[in-house]
């Protein structure tokens, strides 16, 4: 017999969907969302609040009729970044947070931050004015081994920036160690931290991408880390109501830019991800902790209300064929994640 789930609908907390023919390209695929907090690291990055809008716009645009999923958008913090139009931005709805990128961590980020100093007038503003902050949680000192780059960014950079903003509501993005559950976890308290975890950092380990060959489409920041995180980041993301929640950092890359000596960072989960979390959750005995991660903890950090209609996952008894392996974007094509198992679960809307 099918097994079968009704959740209020998902909401996907960190997503990038890029421009022009990829934004049209991968769009659809997170239609069926509900919200979505839209990433800036365009080239050149979202920095004012004029920009959110015409982005907002394009992204609209590139929608189905009638898809479900509304962007809610944010600033690309810069050291030149006005904090009287972040707040006005804020305060007109215009964007629902403001992402921090440490210079150089990750793609399109030249532009990010590289003195923490420069900026706390703007966190200071944003802690003033409830504007959350969604950090990318790596230094990116060349002397730090990327596989400590997460721990050392709690020391070295959260802890001291939190420390000298009272007030200033943070989410540790994409989360990838135990330390960073764990320091989400300690943070919690009255809604001053959220975490995201992705969908493909549920599934693999450093492994799969060294492991009998390179797998360049496993590659994504926060790289992936050995196994003991994996299990304390699924134990987090499985725990139920609390401060983790879903954001998927789909990161949509042409197979061009990914499959050459140095390519890009991301995994592009859009297309497959609630099926990938319906499986994980079940293999685990957590199905009934699905909806909090996917539809619920996310609304409740955010101060906004869950998703008022539902979705139904369905178990097929054979695995449902239908999710594309590629997807094309203009002339390239984009490989979409593959979670080394075949896909039992489908979601359609209640
Ligand atoms: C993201 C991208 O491609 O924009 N890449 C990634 O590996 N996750 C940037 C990011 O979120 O770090
Ligand atoms: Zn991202």
């Amino acid at each position: 017999m099918n097994k079968s789930l009704t959740l209020r609908r998902p909401d996907d907390w960190h997503l990038h969907l890029r421009d022009g023919a990829m934004l049209n390209a991968v769009a659809p695929h997170s239609a069926d969302f509900g919200r979505a907090i839209i990433m800036p690291n365009l080239v050149p990055p979202v920095v004012t609040g004029d920009q959110a809008r015409a982005y907002r716009d394009r992204i609209m645009a590139a929608l189905p009729d009638g898809a479900p999923l509304r962007p809610l958008m944010t600033l690309y913090l810069t050291e030149t970044t006005e904090a009287a139009d972040l707040v006005a931005a804020h305060a007109d709805g215009l964007i629902a947070a403001v992402k921090l990128y440490p210079a150089g961590a990750t793609t399109n980020s030249a532009s990010g931050v590289k003195d923490f100093d420069k900026v706390r007038p703007v966190l200071a503003a944003m802690a003033e004015a409830g504007v959350p902050l969604c950090v990318h949680g790596e230094v990116t000192d060349a002397e730090v081994d990327i596989f400590d780059r997460e721990a050392v960014f709690i020391d070295r950079v959260l802890d001291p920036v939190r420390r000298a903003t009272p007030g200033l509501r943070v989410v540790m993005e994409h989360i990838t160690t135990e330390d960073g559950v764990a320091y989400v976890r300690q943070n919690a308290a009255d809604g001053a931290m959220g975490g995201t975890i992705t969908t493909h950092h549920l599934v693999i380990n450093r492994n799969a991408i060294l492991a009998g060959g390179f797998r360049p489409h496993y590659y994504c920041l926060p790289v992936a880390k050995r196994e003991k995180h994996r299990l304390a980041l699924r134990e987090a993301a499985m725990s139920g109501p609390g401060p983790f929640f879903l954001g998927t950092d789909s990161a949509p890359h042409t197979d061009s830019a990914k499959l050459q000596p140095c390519g890009c960072a991301g995994c592009f989960t859009a297309p497959n991800t609630m099926a990938i979390l319906a499986q994980v959750f079940d293999e685990d005995g957590k199905l009934d902790q699905l909806e909090a991660f996917t539809s619920l903890n996310g609304p409740a950090f955010y101060g906004l209300a869950p998703n008022e209609d539902s979705v139904t996952m369905t178990r097929h008894d054979a695995p449902v064929e239908t999710y594309p392996t590629t997807i094309v974007a203009g002339d390239e094509t984009v490989t979409v994640f593959d979670p080394g198992f075949p896909l039992y679960w489908q979601m359609e809307s209640a």
